[in-house]
């Protein structure tokens, strides 16, 4: 309790592991709220938490609370999961594709991940995961960085492809990118332009941070 009140006057470490995937994982006091960061950039309930709970009302609280199964491809301190479970009362199948073992345990020991009922987690690269699962979604999250690098598969048509093959009719696809340099915003746009615009319509939502831009992509019935 002491912690969370002095963070309001000075961030305070509470954990920091070194990380394969994002160079170092730190659970932080800050302003009050327990927040998980990698090295460079904040991975779960700070300003990445606002930036998806905008692309969630984007799509529409009641829209979603309708829906079966919800795939989350970069899970971290699950966030996102909360917003779904708390703010819009989400109460169907939640799964979440985590690549870091270390990030999983810190999930569930600072954020208490394991006691979502409804959340199946599965330690996997989404990249393996999406080739491999038999099952189909009418939410995709995509929300993968390794400290502020996203990987090329993300931007890649072949994912793409197969991320569509596994959204259900009318289902929607919430993506969450980087754009730190011009390089960024040029791959954005030649990411855009992958689609056929006859199988879905593609938005960007305006940057609420400067960095982030998220792509919503539904796919018509
Ligand atoms: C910004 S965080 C996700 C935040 C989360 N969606 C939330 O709402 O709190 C990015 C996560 O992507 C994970 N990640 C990176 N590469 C991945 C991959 N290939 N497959 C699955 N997860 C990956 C990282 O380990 C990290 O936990």
């Amino acid at each position: 309790m002491l912690k969370k009140w002095l963070s309001y006057f000075i961030p305070i470490n509470v954990e920091s592991v070194k990380s394969k995937w994002s160079k170092t994982l730190e659970v932080t006091w800050a302003n009050g709220q327990l927040v998980l960061d990698s090295r460079n950039t904040n991975y779960s309930y700070g300003s990445l938490q606002r930036i998806l709970r905008i692309g969630l009302l984007k799509i529409g609280f009641a829209r979603i609370k309708k829906m079966d199964h919800i795939l989350v491809l970069g899970v971290a301190g699950g966030s996102v999961v909360k917003t779904l479970v708390n703010e819009v009362r989400f109460t169907k199948k939640i799964t979440g594709v985590e690549i870091d073992a270390d990030v999983i345990t810190i999930a569930n020991t600072y954020f208490e991940l394991d006691k979502v009922p409804n959340l199946t987690m599965i330690l996997d690269d989404a990249f393996e995961f999406i080739l491999k699962t038999k099952e189909t979604y009418d939410l995709i999250i995509i929300d993968i960085f390794q400290d502020t690098k996203m990987p090329n598969f993300l931007f890649e048509s072949f994912f793409v492809d197969r991320i569509l093959d596994v959204l259900n009719r009318n289902g929607v696809v919430l993506f969450n990118t980087m754009c730190l340099t011009d390089a960024d915003n040029l791959r954005n746009s030649a990411y855009l332009e992958l689609f056929d615009k006859n199988r879905v319509s593609v938005q960007t939502i305006p940057r609420i941070e400067a960095h982030n831009e998220l792509i919503i992509v539904e796919k018509k019935s």
